[in-house]
């Protein structure tokens, strides 16, 4: 129990211990009438786990600082079954100043001075309707390094939740950052962002078909195709050249295309066309299948990792 007093006001003290007591069986951070108080051995008590870390910082060191987010081991276990915090559960996130310099891993942040500790407490039942500081599923609080024991948010509605909306889908927290430690269940509900993040300025008419291709630009990849390969095969169906037609080739039985003629080395193989198919032909295209005709008209192959990626996105694409 000592330990549970360190940071509550002399005020939250005189309410009264029974108080103290109804209010430590919810949350040992949080009084009877939902006073928060600040978790302080967080970094040091093994019930605590460290779920995750933000680095706002520019190459000039702008911005505010390196973010470190913590919670308990009981908390976390509970998330990774459950897919949500168990009521009661403590999120802290300190910030600290960001010292940066050139190391020998590159241009390297780390965390200095304390600035900041926000705090938010799990409450799927409300139980605290006329304290302003709780809603929405979470008690939030506020404590800043020049008086670190003195709560100093007034209203979570104007001082916390609207930068919270972008992650509202997982229950307001920015859970996916933690997915190392809180397990697939942290990435069910991604917000927007994260989205957006993972595909890499697809041109705009096609951003629906590189989302499908995984962030490969389609634009780029057809043009790939293109040079590599058009001097010999079309895109089109039913139209062959040197080679045969290679739309609709992903999922197709190697030597099936219609109106071509087939080497016997690719009539008779039992390879059937897939990105892993495709990318072992074009890394080495006379062995593969042996004997193929493309083995000598192209023995080269595609040996860029990149470029090779590019061409089977494109293929698949004209497969659909
Ligand atoms: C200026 C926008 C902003 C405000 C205001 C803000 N937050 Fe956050 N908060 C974030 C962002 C963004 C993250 C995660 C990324 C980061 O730290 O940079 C975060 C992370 C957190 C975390 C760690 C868990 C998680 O969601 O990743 C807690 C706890 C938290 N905030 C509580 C609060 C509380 C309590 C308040 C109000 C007292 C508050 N925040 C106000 C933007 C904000
Ligand atoms: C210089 C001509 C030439 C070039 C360039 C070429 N190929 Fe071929 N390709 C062929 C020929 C000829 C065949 C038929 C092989 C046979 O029948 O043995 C073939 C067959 C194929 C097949 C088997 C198709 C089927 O229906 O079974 C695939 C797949 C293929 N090529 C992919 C590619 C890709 C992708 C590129 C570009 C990276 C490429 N080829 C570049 C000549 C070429």
């Amino acid at each position: 129990m000592k330990k549970l007093l360190v940071g509550i006001t002399g005020l939250t003290l005189a309410i009264s211990s029974s108080a103290f007591a109804q209010g430590s069986a919810f949350s040992p951070f949080v009084d009877a009438n939902g006073n928060i108080s600040r978790p302080v051995d967080f970094k040091t008590n093994p019930d605590w786990v460290h779920l995750g870390a933000w680095a706002v910082v520019n190459e000039n060191n702008e911005g505010n600082g390196v973010h470190n987010v913590y919670t308990t081991h009981s908390a976390a276990e509970s998330f990774r079954k459950n897919g949500v915090f168990p009521d009661g559960a403590p999120l802290v996130k300190e910030v600290r100043a960001a010292a940066a310099d050139a190391l020998t891993t590159g241009r390297a942040h780390w965390a200095t001075d304390k600035q900041v500790w926000f705090v938010s407490i799990k409450d799927s039942t409300n139980r605290f309707p006329d304290n302003p500081l709780w809603g929405d599923g979470w008690g939030w609080a506020l404590f800043k390094a020049d008086a670190p024991a003195t709560q100093v948010a007034s209203d979570y509605q104007a001082d916390c939740l609207s930068c919270h909306v972008p992650v509202k889908n997982s229950d307001w927290m920015y859970v996916h950052a933690y997915e190392p430690v809180l397990g697939p269940k942290a990435l069910v509900n991604p917000p927007e962002y994260i989205k957006n993040a993972s595909l890499k300025a697809p041109a705009a008419q096609e951003t629906s078909a590189a989302a499908d291709s995984g962030g490969i630009d389609l634009a780029a990849a057809k043009k790939s195709f293109q040079q590599t390969c058009k001097s010999c095969h079309s895109d089109q169906a039913g139209k062959n050249g040197i080679g045969p037609s290679l739309a609709g080739v992903v999922g197709r039985k190697a030597g099936t295309g219609e109106g071509f003629r087939y080497s016997a080395a690719m009539k008779s193989s039992d390879v059937v066309w897939s990105a892993d198919t495709l990318d072992k032909h074009l890394l080495d295209v006379k062995n593969f299948i042996p004997k193929n005709r493309m083995g000598s008209f192209f023995p080269q192959g595609v040996k860029d990792d990149k470029k090779r990626a590019e061409i089977i996105a494109y293929l698949e694409s004209i497969s659909k």
